[in-house]
């Protein structure tokens, strides 16, 4: 597992808390945000934005990777990802989101997300999506 602070990881939460703030949901009405922290130390955030077909809604650690990509580069490289919710409901990365993560991500990236009560549950991306679609396979 990649090595995390306690004091990183409740800046993490917390800023992935702030970022669900500004999450455009209104069909599901339920709020996220995510916060990567990069190798780099850079963190960047992102959150849900819905759309009115439903199948164009982007989950807030897509919007996330995508804001890293554009604003840092190609070779951005999770070392942490923090999700979160404004609905007081568990959550952790959807399969779609696993699978994204794991193209800039590895086995130990930590991955910090509210349980059940809103506890602070963590686990990594190998737990997540063992056996994962690797771009080493198509190369
Ligand atoms: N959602 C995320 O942003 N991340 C996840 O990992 C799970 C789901 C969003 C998508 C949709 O806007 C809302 O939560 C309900 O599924």
């Amino acid at each position: 597992m990649a090595h995390v602070t306690q004091h990183e990881k409740a800046h993490l939460r917390k800023l992935a808390a702030s970022a669900a703030g500004n999450s455009y949901s209104p069909y599901s009405k339920f709020r996220v945000g995510a916060a990567l922290l990069l190798e780099t130390g850079e963190i960047v955030t992102g959150c849900n934005v819905e759309n009115c077909s439903y199948r164009l809604t982007s989950c807030a650690e897509q919007g996330a990777i995508a804001r890293a990509v554009a604003e840092l580069g190609p070779a951005v490289r999770l070392r942490a990802v923090a999700v979160a919710n404004l609905n007081g409901a568990a959550s952790m990365p959807c399969g779609a989101c696993r699978q994204t993560l794991s193209e800039f991500g590895a086995d130990s990236t930590l991955i910090l997300y509210p349980g059940d009560g809103g506890s602070d549950e963590e686990t990594t991306l190998g737990e997540l999506l063992p056996h994962a679609f690797r771009a080493e396979f198509i190369r």
